[in-house]
């Protein structure tokens, strides 16, 4: 039987955009009570405002970087005083979705530069550790509760200009797949979904700023949406407690591998 959300505290990083920002709305439409977090405090007010629209329970939003280790112990204690019921000694938060990060640059390892290399690092594979270690507290009380990781096919394979991105979403596969031997045991369910090509902020980031380049990406083929991925997440997240969907790869049709897109001429 399908697992209710209502009423459930969910907790989702990067919030403000694409995945998060389409998963907040839906997990919303399923009575859940959001807790989101990003750098850009006003896109996420605006994405609150919409999920309660949408069904939330309730949207609540505070300033989160996953590359720094203090914003996201603050973040954290911020989201354990909303989450603690007064009546129960346990806060009980259903789902945590690790889904900040993204790409900077396509330089190959000869022309890459240190700041996107970190940045990368920082926020698809320390983000999500450290999103984890300060959260689990919080999760576990709850049958079927879920931590779910937001990987890419970029785990599973390489191409030219993506070596430091695949490296860090290979990363977030083998700590998603570490973790799940580590809880074992506790109830606490442990995924990744690894999408191809989908159509968000993703591209604007990765190629800073240069709009055409990101539509390059997308040109004549028809992308996922971030709304495919959300539907994607509550689907995940919403399978009865027993069952863990443990990786999931999701790519459009018109893509078969990387360098495999089908493109529909002009
Ligand atoms: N789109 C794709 O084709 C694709 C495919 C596979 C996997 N992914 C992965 O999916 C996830 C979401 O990406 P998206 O496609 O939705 O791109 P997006 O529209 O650019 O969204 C990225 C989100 O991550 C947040 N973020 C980035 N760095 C952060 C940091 N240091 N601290 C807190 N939040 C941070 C951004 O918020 P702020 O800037 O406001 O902090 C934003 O909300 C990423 O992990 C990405 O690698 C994307």
């Amino acid at each position: 039987m399908k697992l209710s959300l209502e009423n459930k505290w969910v907790l989702i990083t990067g919030a403000s955009s694409g995945f998060g920002a389409a998963a907040a709305r839906a997990f919303g439409a399923e009575g859940a009570k959001l807790l989101l977090g990003a750098r850009r405090i006003d896109r996420l007010k605006t994405v609150a405002a919409e999920s309660c629209a949408a069904g939330a329970a309730g949207a609540h939003v505070h300033a989160l970087d996953v590359s720094n280790t203090a914003s996201v112990e603050k973040f954290v204690r911020w989201a354990r005083k909303k989450i603690l019921d007064p009546r129960s000694e346990f806060p009980n938060l259903q789902v945590l979705i690790n889904n900040a990060g993204g790409a900077h640059g396509m330089d190959t390892v000869a022309e890459g530069r240190d700041g996107d290399w970190e940045a990368m690092i920082q926020s698809n594979v320390l983000g999500v550790v450290r999103v984890t270690r300060a959260a689990l507290p919080l999760l576990g009380r709850a049958a079927g509760a879920s931590i779910i990781n937001i990987g890419s096919i970029a785990g599973h394979g390489v191409y030219e200009g993506g070596a430091v991105y695949c490296a860090a979403k290979a990363g977030e596969l083998q700590i998603t797949r570490a973790l799940r031997l580590e809880l074992l045991g506790s109830g606490i369910r442990v995924g990744t979904l690894d999408p191809g090509l989908a159509e968000t902020e993703f591209s604007l980031v990765r190629f800073k700023g240069n709009a055409a380049s990101a539509r390059k990406v997308y040109a004549g083929m028809n992308p996922l949406t971030a709304g495919d991925i959300s539907e994607t997440l509550v689907w995940m997240a919403t399978r009865p407690a027993h069952v863990n969907i443990d990786e999931l790869i999701i790519k459009p049709v018109d893509q078969a591998d990387f360098g495999k897109v089908f493109r529909r001429s002009e």
